[in-house]
């Protein structure tokens, strides 16, 4: 792992995040103080880490730099998972994983808000979930369909910037594709396991 990771990537992440001209992620930023104190987190690889070599592959323009990032120090970093296999099955289990970049246990200590990084392989359901925590998602791969309160799913381009405010139900479903994702949430628990309103499909 190249030395001091974490500390790229936060920079890396705040870089990307100020790319963008959108209101609703301008006024999440607008609270963050960027000068958070470090964590010496184990590494915790997941299986579905393998999915970051097509990831990178894909990932294009801005958020090319995350992609290398992750993809070149995968097994060095503290990935974690919220479900267990009884939630969803094994297959989803084997490719899901979610790396806290900051927040109440991630790389950086943050108390007001949680960011970080989503992993879906292929052909998976994210079913119908809220929290009380608002959220933003801005994928770094296309490709993706996301609903928000039990609409059409709706495939969403890298770089969109997809606002889920506090106890609004959202579910992902990827296709031929894996997705990373970029996530924020501030304003509730900020380790809260989610409410599960949906079921795990065949897809
Ligand atoms: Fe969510």
């Amino acid at each position: 792992m190249e030395p001091g990771i974490a500390q790229r990537l936060l920079v890396a992440t705040r870089e990307y995040l100020a790319g963008f001209e959108d209101a609703t992620l301008a006024g999440f930023l607008s609270g963050v103080n960027w000068s958070m104190d470090e964590r010496t987190l184990p590494a915790k690889p997941l299986p579905c880490l393998h999915w970051l070599d097509r990831i990178y592959f894909m990932a294009a323009g801005d958020g090319r730099e995350i992609a290398r990032l992750l993809s070149e120090n995968r097994n060095g970093l503290h990935w974690g998972q919220t479900y267990t296999e009884a939630d969803f099955g094994r297959r989803f289990i084997e490719n899901y994983g979610w790396l806290e970049l900051f927040g109440t246990r991630g790389h950086f200590a943050n108390n007001e808000m949680a960011g970080g990084f989503l992993i879906l392989g292929p052909h998976i359901q994210y079913p119908d979930h809220h929290h009380t925590a608002e959220e933003i998602y801005i994928p770094l791969t296309g490709g993706t369909g996301w609903r928000k309160d039990g609409g059409p799913y709706v495939e969403r381009p890298a770089g969109a910037v997809i606002h889920h405010p506090s106890n609004v139900g959202h579910a992902m479903k990827t296709s031929a594709e894996p997705l990373l994702a970029l996530y924020l949430w501030r304003g509730g628990p900020l380790a809260a396991r989610s409410t599960i309103t949906g079921k795990a499909e065949t897809i």
